[in-house]
């Protein structure tokens, strides 16, 4: 597939078939998915990955506690083989614009003195990337958020505190096909979005 006909191909998948990845696969994505671009090439995300039937289901005993799963919009997620949770370290982009080259920018020294918090950029860009090397491979992917159940996965896992959560990617073979409730909304035009030489 050419990366014109990946990006205008791309869904989400909500419906996963329990059949694991290859062995090395997913070493192959996240190795992807750590060059993206990054500012000051600080490379400040992190990986959380859960690729192991016993860490899968600790991850989901941990954001959805069994009695509600009867509930649960998605069952066919809690069968992805894989999750990787993308974290983003601010500390490390305090320390970077501190060093000698960045130092002028003032930026080293206050999270809340950046305009645009670079170490979500750059981890978003990680997460989207590891999506899109996950299409590629024959994948399905879904990115979801981890709303209030962050303090309890970071608690679970021993994520240092300062880490900020990006979300999380489940990785996995397709199973059905599952429609997100925000499926069906438009995708919105392309003269709506582009705000040529003004707005
Ligand atoms: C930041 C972000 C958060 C999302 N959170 C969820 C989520 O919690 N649950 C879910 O089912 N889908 C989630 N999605 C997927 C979106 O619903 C989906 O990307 C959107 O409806 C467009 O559909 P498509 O990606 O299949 O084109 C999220 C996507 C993004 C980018």
């Amino acid at each position: 597939m050419s990366f014109g006909e990946l990006i205008r191909s791309r869904r989400m998948t909500r419906d996963f078939s329990p059949e694991p990845l290859a062995p090395g696969l997913l070493d192959e994505l996240l190795d992807s998915a750590r060059r993206v671009p990054s500012a000051g090439n600080t490379q400040g995300f992190e990986f959380l990955v859960l690729d192991s039937p016993e860490a899968v289901s600790r991850y989901w005993d941990t954001t959805l506690p069994v009695p509600r799963r009867e509930r649960f919009g998605f069952p066919g997620l809690l069968t992805a083989p894989a999750l990787v949770v993308v974290y983003a370290d601010p500390r490390a982009y305090l320390q970077r614009y501190s060093e000698p080259d960045k130092a002028a920018t003032g930026l080293g020294t206050d999270a809340a003195a950046w305009a645009t918090p670079y170490w979500l950029v750059d981890a978003s860009f990680a997460a989207l990337a590891l999506q899109l090397a996950a299409v590629d491979a024959g994948l399905g992917v879904l990115f979801f958020g981890l709303f209030d159940r962050a303090p309890a996965v970071a608690e679970r896992f021993g994520v240092p505190d300062h880490m900020e959560p990006v979300g999380t990617v489940a990785i996995g073979h397709r199973g059905g096909e599952v429609e997100g409730r925000s499926r069906r909304r438009p995708r919105r035009p392309l003269s709506e979005v582009v705000h040529r030489g003004a707005w």
